[in-house]
């Protein structure tokens, strides 16, 4: 057993609501005709119970996969231990500089360079002026992308995107580093790229939070899984077995094509 000064992390009763709007009973017609014109037609409120009641330790250097269908919660997971989404209710106490690599888009702003983005992420994790400078370069070589380097990031492929949220996220020395599917857009070059740099990460005892449909990534990677449905915790434990258990449940068998994203 563990003592609590070995917590990265600890989620206790975590409920996470989102208010949405509906149409109230649409058809085609009226969906056609309301096309453009939001304000006419009736709405109603939705409730979205994206993370119900979920409770979880995470301690320092261990490296936790978290699986589960589309809709699971698992995003939802992450953006509350980043600190972006508040908690509805229940508690998350975050021990160490956490850096992020959420799913596209947080973060980076598409009318600038990717340049001039790395100098803004290194300012939003709080780095300084020298710190900046000292990884600047190693930043931009990881990321390898020439003379998109230069160009507004509204230009990149999604692939381009995230490897220079990769880079940037990777770089910042955190303590605890929270990935959201980010390895699955990068090329096989940058696949393998990230995937050592994550086992070099791995090997400093960094605590890691992994959200991925990549089910051989986490087995490979993780060590531990955590499976998660309809925004509640199922199962927690060796990664090997989690992930069976996940696919059992969904009913496929393990074959290359449902552990790797194709
Ligand atoms: N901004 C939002 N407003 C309303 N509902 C949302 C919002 N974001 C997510 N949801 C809902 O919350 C639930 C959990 O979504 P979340 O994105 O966390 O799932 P996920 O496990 O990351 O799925 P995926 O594997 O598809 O990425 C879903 O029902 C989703 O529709
Ligand atoms: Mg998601």
């Amino acid at each position: 057993m563990q003592s609590d000064s070995d917590l990265a992390i600890r989620i206790e009763n975590l409920w996470i609501r989102y208010r949405t709007t509906v149409e109230a009973a649409p058809t085609l017609k009226s969906t056609i005709i309301g096309l453009g014109r939001k304000e006419t037609r009736k709405r109603q409120i939705r409730i979205v119970e994206a993370v119900q009641g979920f409770n979880l330790d995470i301690h320092n250097g261990s490296v936790i996969g978290v699986i589960g269908a589309n809709g699971a919660g698992k995003s939802t997971l992450l953006r509350a231990i980043a600190g972006i989404l508040p908690p509805t209710e229940g508690r998350i106490t975050v021990n160490g500089r956490v850096s992020t690599l959420l799913a596209l888009g947080v973060g980076f702003n598409g009318m600038l360079s990717g340049r001039e983005n790395i100098v803004l992420g290194c300012l939003a994790a709080g780095l300084t002026r020298e710190q900046i400078a000292q990884r600047y370069e190693v930043i931009t070589e990881f990321a390898d992308l020439g003379d998109f380097i230069d160009m507004p990031m509204r230009t990149y492929s999604s692939g381009m995107y995230s490897r220079l949220a990769f880079s940037v996220s990777i770089h910042m020395d955190p303590d605890i580093l929270l990935i959201d599917e980010a390895l699955s857009t990068g090329d096989a070059k940058f696949k393998e790229r990230s995937f050592a740099k994550m086992e070099e990460l791995v090997a400093q005892a960094r605590t890691i939070v992994i959200v991925s449909h990549a089910l051989g990534t986490v087995r490979d990677l993780c060590t531990e899984a955590v499976w998660m449905d309809k925004g509640r915790l199922i199962e927690r434990g060796e990664p090997g077995e989690i992930t069976d258990a996940y696919l059992r449940f969904v009913n496929v068998a393990a074959r290359p094509t449902a552990l790797e994203d194709v």
